[in-house]
């Protein structure tokens, strides 16, 4: 016996550390965040390059090439022409994201549709929910979630992914979908969301950023890891199927810690300000953008991460289809 191990003999050649390679990154990991605007152009995020706001025309084409690509679930934003006080285009049947639902639907039936219910992107003051005197209100908020939420499935919704962080989201959209006749459609809760910089682009992306304060009465500290799984219980008391953790990178640890919580499928959301730093660090040829962003995606499903939310997942596909 020698003294020490060897821990090289298994990184001797590619084969053979293809062989004994711990976590893959697959196809079907990944889902597609996609925002589609009701008029004007398709364009192109500044933030976020690579990524547009797509008319429901150019949606409906992207989604030719994406289901080329085998693309397998889409998460949809929508940005409306029209905000009020109640954002109540986010629960109008012919909504923005209502509409791009049904497109992607009667298009391609098995590519799964995860709509992100939400109401600041809705509303004029730009909170995810009913304001009052300054304040978010909670129980008001749920509400119109709910009307979301089931406007949403009406039009084909796979999955309902709530994200606006009001207390009893889970419970009470499960109540609404399951008397709307829908108790056969999953909840993807984003189960724990953090008050993150990190979604800086997504703001200008969804046109989403509140013209008031911030979003720290209801998203969480980030310096906070023992309330993520307090946040994660009470989700999985409610009845959610599948728990997003939002943002990714900085948080491992929690979607770590989260895995020995549930069983349930759990989802990393690699955000929008992750994705514009890779981005920015690769067009000034800092970094090696592939072997960075597939370092970043396996080292969430290394953490824990049963499925992946990225904005890299068309590059990936294409870098797969391509053989690589
Ligand atoms: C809606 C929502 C946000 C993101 C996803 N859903 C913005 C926010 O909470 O402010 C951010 C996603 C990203 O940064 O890519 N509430």
């Amino acid at each position: 016996m020698e003294k020490f191990m060897r821990h090289r003999r298994l990184r001797r050649s590619e084969y053979m550390r293809d062989m004994v390679r711990e976590n893959h990154l697959l196809l079907t990991d990944l889902i597609y965040p996609m925002f589609v605007v009701e008029s004007g152009e398709t364009k192109e995020i500044s933030s976020m390059p690579g990524i547009f706001q797509y008319t429901l025309e150019d949606f409906s084409k992207e989604l030719d090439e994406l289901n080329e690509l085998g693309i397998k679930s889409i998460l949809l934003f929508g940005i409306p022409d029209h905000k009020d006080e109640v954002g109540t285009q986010a629960y109008h049947n012919h909504g923005i994201v209502q509409e791009a639902i049904r497109i992607s639907k009667a298009k391609y039936p098995d590519i799964l549709v995860i709509a992100d219910t939400c109401l600041c992107e809705y509303t004029d003051h730009g909170h995810c929910g009913v304001v009052e005197d300054g304040v978010i209100k909670n129980d008001e908020s749920l509400e119109l979630l709910v009307k979301t939420a089931v406007s949403q499935a009406e039009s084909g919704a796979d999955i309902i992914a709530p994200s606006n962080a009001m207390d009893g989201f889970v419970y009470a959209i499960r109540e609404g979908l399951n008397e709307a006749g829908f108790s056969d459609i999953p909840i993807m809760s984003y189960a724990v969301k953090y008050a993150s910089s990190f979604y800086g682009p997504f703001r200008e992306a969804a046109d989403s950023a509140p013209k008031f304060g911030d979003r720290k009465t209801y998203q969480m500290d980030p310096a906070n890891g023992r309330e993520a799984m307090r946040e994660l219980e009470s989700d999985i008391l409610e009845g959610a199927d599948m728990f997003i953790i939002k943002p990714s990178m900085s948080f491992l640890d929690v979607v770590k810690e989260a895995k020995t919580k549930t069983d349930a499928p759990i989802i990393c959301y690699n955000v929008s300000g992750e994705y514009s730093m890779v981005k920015a660090a690769a067009q000034n040829g800092w970094i090696d953008e592939e072997r960075v962003v597939n370092e970043m995606l396996v080292s969430m499903k290394r953490a824990g991460a049963d499925m992946i939310m990225t904005y890299f997942a068309k590059d990936i596909a294409k870098k797969m289809k391509e053989g690589k």
